[in-house]
């Protein structure tokens, strides 16, 4: 019998991903995760271009199709170009990944229209109406949406008012969307807590890790490895996986 490893190298070959938001942080580390595992991978971006190049680069040295797809996804036009590019290039979609967002601090007093708005347009509506894009595409392939949420999306943090009302959102429009599209597809979230990456501020980990009962924060190889079993587990949608190390218990 092959290792696990090795069986799950070839695991996605001749399936294509698209994950939004891939350029750096998680969405790339989730990019490189799917490629090494067989798909070819469409990388999105807003205004990364030259860290989306890198992430087509580190795909192809895998052995795997990839490209940069550049769009806004405040607008829905930019979304539908998004997908009918992926259509014509890639010739289909099996796995769609709604990473992208904005994690915008704000409180009662001074949340504007305009930060509202953003927080919701690119946390909630975006995946909305990437979920809806895809939809054609995913249904012939027997395909997969895998959203993220937050834990902000179950926890009120008063400083991030925008941002949590978002998240939860994306918690309920997953459940939507998993009935909506079943039998063909199936949608499926993660929420994760607070994700070590260079640059955060220091005291966001600090903090987590003080309430986390794991008494440590997630890593990009702990999402990863999520989106990973939820591609794959195929009696499972409309859920919501906890990647906190406790922090919501
Ligand atoms: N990091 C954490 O600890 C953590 C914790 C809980 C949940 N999450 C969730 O996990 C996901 C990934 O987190 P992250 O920290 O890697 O995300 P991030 O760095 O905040 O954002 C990912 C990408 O979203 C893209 N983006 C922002 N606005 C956009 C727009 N209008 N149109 C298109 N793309 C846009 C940006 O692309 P460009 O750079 O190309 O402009 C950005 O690189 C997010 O949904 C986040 O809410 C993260």
């Amino acid at each position: 019998m092959l290792p696990f490893r090795a069986t799950m190298d070839a695991a996605l070959q001749g399936r294509v991903a698209l994950v939004t938001g891939a350029a750096k942080r998680i969405g790339r580390a989730v990019a490189v995760r799917l490629a090494s595992e067989g798909a070819d991978v469409v990388i999105h971006y807003h205004r990364s271009k030259s860290d989306a190049d890198d992430a087509v680069s580190e795909i192809e040295k895998l052995g795997r199709k990839s490209a940069a797809l550049q769009a806004d996804l405040c607008g829905v036009a930019e979304i539908q170009r998004l997908f009918q590019e992926t259509a014509e290039r890639f010739g289909g979609l099996d796995i769609l990944v709604n990473s992208a967002a904005n994690f915008i601090p704000a409180r009662l007093e001074d949340t504007t229209e305009k930060i509202w708005d953003t927080a919701l347009d690119t946390n909630l509506k975006a995946p909305f109406f990437c979920a809806q894009a895809a939809a054609p595409l995913l249904k012939k392939s027997g395909g997969v949406i895998i959203n993220f949420a937050d834990i902000g999306g179950i926890l009120p943090w008063t400083g991030y008012i925008p941002h949590c009302a978002s998240k939860a959102g994306v918690i309920m429009l997953t459940k939507c969307l998993a009935k909506a599209l079943a039998p063909e597809i199936r949608v499926n979230a993660i929420a994760p807590g607070t994700i070590t990456m260079a640059g955060d501020p220091s005291e966001w980990e600090a903090d987590f890790v003080r309430r986390a009962p794991l008494r440590r924060a997630g890593t990009t190889d702990d999402v990863a490895d999520a989106v990973s079993y939820l591609v794959h587990a195929k009696f499972m949608t409309g859920q919501v996986l906890i990647l906190d190390g406790g922090r919501t218990l």
